[in-house]
């Protein structure tokens, strides 16, 4: 039914007006590149526009909708997405804190929330999840993506695109997803944003395309381009990518849309000559649909005629379009999800609230608890809440917030003075600003700290410091907020550092000399209150770091599954792979947190020491809790492969099993190990495993495992997942 549909409007329709399905323009806020276009409601109601971004609220995508289908020859409905990156007006963690709880099912519900309250408002689409593999800390958009873990990469994908997407697109409360940013984006030389990619093509299969492929397997309906070059291409223009990959050897059933104006960008790239050329090349690789540019719209009508668009291909392109729209149901009633009502009765629901806290808290990662100074007493009788971030609303919400209410963020101060009891005196000096030199307020800031039993130090990077645009090469805590703890931790009192931030920090003072450290990113609008949960103990922290901390930006690109190389580092022999001015290792490693309580891992069974290709090997374990607090753990499993045709990771993550663990109790977990998760990029680049000897590890983080060994039997290629 759908394909007649679609065929019999594409038979109706004009070149122009088929230019103008592929084409999306922003309706003017929230811009976050070199070009507006101010004519766009002209262009609607021209039908030179099918799709229409950042427009949101019932109200106006009632009234664009209306200007659409009342003006247009043939009315086709406008689709509208938006950025809904974690949450939408109930903000959620930004996703890199969101994947520390390594909770999918938690993770799947925060993009539920997000899509029911976005669809409320009239949007069909969001430009989410990021499923860029990033290592690098020094770019921003680390924050918006799941770490730096393909395994665990793969799952938040898969869990992202589900919470969009739902299991049925033609309700109105679920959205199209889109995969991007398409491909290796998070591999930008020295983590400068957009800049030049280069990554073999052995790295980039093994690494940066299997997050994309578990969208896809999940029904991502769409794709975006991203920005980089891969291999002297601009991704944007890149058939092998769009064409080869994605349509042919995937069989991609969606649409493409370019990130931004990357297709106008390719003149700057130099792989074109002019803008014509670069429409002919991205919608000849495989671009369905222009962000912003408006480059189709101008220029394709004459490469069709010059025979160097095929409007076959633009035919293609429409009926994936028109085909979602379908799917949409926005044929049968184009205002379906513009509902003023609806929108009323469920934005910031009390719900989505609790769910937000609850994330929130689970998305926070203890980092260090000497002397166990943590959790506080909630009758503490001073408490010092110092620095920037304790009475800081607008931040808390972090990057791509667009349509969040920050101003409904609960600050920490809140939260922790609804925690607290009654006789609990709280007092406050903010010390200093979030960057800036001011270091005035110093000296009220110690003061206050030295009248305290206990100090919160509050500090951290501001919203807009990640995120798109949002590189640093420095990656302390911005201004004076370094001077600022070492002044608190000098009263000798007991300092617990709380941060809000959107990407790993170099923290290595602070690590050596502030008693307490919560990593808590930017958790989204119930901040306060879930900081105040794992602070009093209301909440045992259970969050692990899905990217690694540096000691220093000098070790960066630094990630726990990196190779060998032929000189390991010994410290006794200078002619081995190290620093001299540092060690190797991280300041905290992958799949690193910290809980009040203890576990004790057993030492690991195998059921067999030996497997062939159709078989599975059963890792048994015991895991007990052994301190004083009721707790969740991550036990982790990762593999070594010892010896391949080519060289492999020194251990790479295959399983988890996120558990609660009841004080003085033990749970006895066991992992399936079968070929798939030995198989990898092979010598040839076929896909699949090599017989040889293998290490399994399973423990709480990437550097501390209990190890044993097993041997696969078999070289065999393998489907891809
Ligand atoms: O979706 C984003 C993308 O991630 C970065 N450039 C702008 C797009 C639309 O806002």
């Amino acid at each position: 039914k759908m394909e007649t549909f679609v065929n019999s409007l594409l038979k109706k329709m004009t070149l122009e007006e088929k230019l103008g399905q592929l084409t999306l323009f922003s309706s003017s806020w929230d811009i976050t590149g070199p070009i507006t276009n101010n004519n766009y409601v002209e262009d609607v109601m021209k039908g030179k526009v099918g799709a229409i971004f950042n427009a949101y609220s019932a109200d106006f995508t009632l009234r664009l909708q209306k200007e659409n289908m009342e003006n247009t020859r043939l009315g086709i409905p406008l689709l509208f997405g938006y950025d809904v990156i974690h949450g939408h007006w109930t903000t959620f963690p930004i996703p890199l804190a969101e994947s520390c709880s390594w909770d999918l099912d938690w993770i799947e519900k925060s993009a539920r929330i997000a899509a029911i309250e976005a669809t409320s408002e009239g949007l069909h689409w969001t430009f989410a999840p990021m499923v860029d593999i990033a290592r690098d800390p020094r770019w921003g958009r680390i924050a918006e993506g799941a770490g730096e873990d393909v395994f665990l990469g793969c799952e938040i994908a898969k869990a992202r695109v589900h919470g969009f997407q739902g299991d049925d697109l033609s309700l109105d409360n679920t959205m199209l997803a889109c995969a991007k940013h398409y491909a290796a984006y998070g591999v930008a030389q020295a983590g400068r944003d957009y800049h030049t990619v280069d990554v073999s093509n052995r790295e980039l299969w093994n690494t940066y395309m299997p997050p994309f492929k578990a969208a896809l397997n999940a029904g991502v309906a769409t794709f975006m381009t991203s920005f980089n070059e891969l291999d002297g291409t601009p991704c944007t223009g890149n058939d092998y990518l769009l064409d080869d990959v994605l349509r042919k050897q995937w069989g991609f059933d969606g649409f493409v849309v370019t990130d931004y104006t990357s297709i106008m960008e390719m003149t700057e790239h130099g792989n074109v000559k002019d803008e014509k050329e670069a429409g002919e090349v991205a919608i000849n690789a495989g671009v369905d649909m222009d962000m912003q540019s408006g480059i189709f719209n101008d220029y394709l009508p004459q490469s069709v005629k010059e025979g160097k668009v095929l409007e076959s291909r633009i035919n293609t392109a429409v009926i994936q379009i028109l085909k979602m729209k379908y799917r949409l149901g926005l044929f049968e009633d184009p205002y379906r999800y513009s509902n003023v009502k609806r929108a009323k009765k469920t934005l910031m629901k009390p719900e989505f609230i609790k769910a937000s806290r609850e994330l929130a808290k689970r998305s926070i990662v203890l980092l260090k608890n000497d002397k166990q100074i943590l959790p506080l007493k909630k009758d503490i009788k001073k408490l010092a809440l110092i620095g920037p971030y304790v009475k800081n609303r607008r931040d808390l919400v972090g990057t791509w917030s667009g349509a969040g209410k920050w101003e409904k963020a609960v600050t920490v101060m809140e939260g922790i003075e609804k925690a607290v009891s009654k006789k609990t005196e709280i007092l406050y000096a903010e010390g200093s600003k979030l960057f800036g030199e001011d270091k005035s307020g110093f000296a009220e800031a110690v003061a206050t700290a030295n009248q305290a039993d206990a100090v919160v130090l509050l500090v951290g990077e501001p919203h807009d410091w990640s995120g798109e645009a949002a590189s640093r090469t420095e990656l302390e805590l911005p201004g004076v907020q370094p001077e600022l703890v070492k002044a608190i931790v000098e009263t000798g009192k007991p300092v617990i550092m709380v941060m809000m931030n959107g990407r790993p920090l170099t923290i290595d003072w602070e690590a050596a000399n502030v008693p307490a450290i919560v990593e808590a990113w930017h958790l989204g609008v119930q901040a306060g209150p879930a900081i105040a949960d794992v602070l009093f103990g209301d909440y045992n922290p259970s969050a692990k770091l899905t990217v690694t901390f540096p000691r220093s930006v000098g070790q960066i690109p630094i990630y726990y599954n990196m190779k060998h190389t032929g000189r390991p580092m010994n410290p006794d022999q200078k002619f081995t792979s190290k620093y001299l001015d540092s060690p190797n290792t991280p300041l905290y490693p992958f799949g690193f947190g910290l809980s009040y309580t203890t576990f004790e891992y057993s030492d690991i069974k195998l059921d067999t020491q030996e497997m062939g290709v159709n078989d599975y090997i059963t890792a048994k374990i015991n895991v007990k809790n052994t301190g004083n607090f009721d707790g969740e753990e991550i036990v982790q499993l990762y593999i070594q492969d010892l010896v391949g045709s080519v060289t492999r990771p020194v251990k790479e993550l295959k399983h988890f099993k996120k558990v609660f663990i009841a004080k003085g109790e033990s749970v006895d977990l066991e992992f399936k190990i079968s070929a798939e998760d030995l198989a990898f990029y092979r010598k040839d680049m076929s896909y699949g495993v090599e017989a040889g000897d293998f290490k399994l590890f399973i423990g709480t983080n990437s550097d501390d495992l209990k190890e044993t060994h097993f041997t696969l039997t078999q070289t065999a290629p393998l489907a891809e997942k």
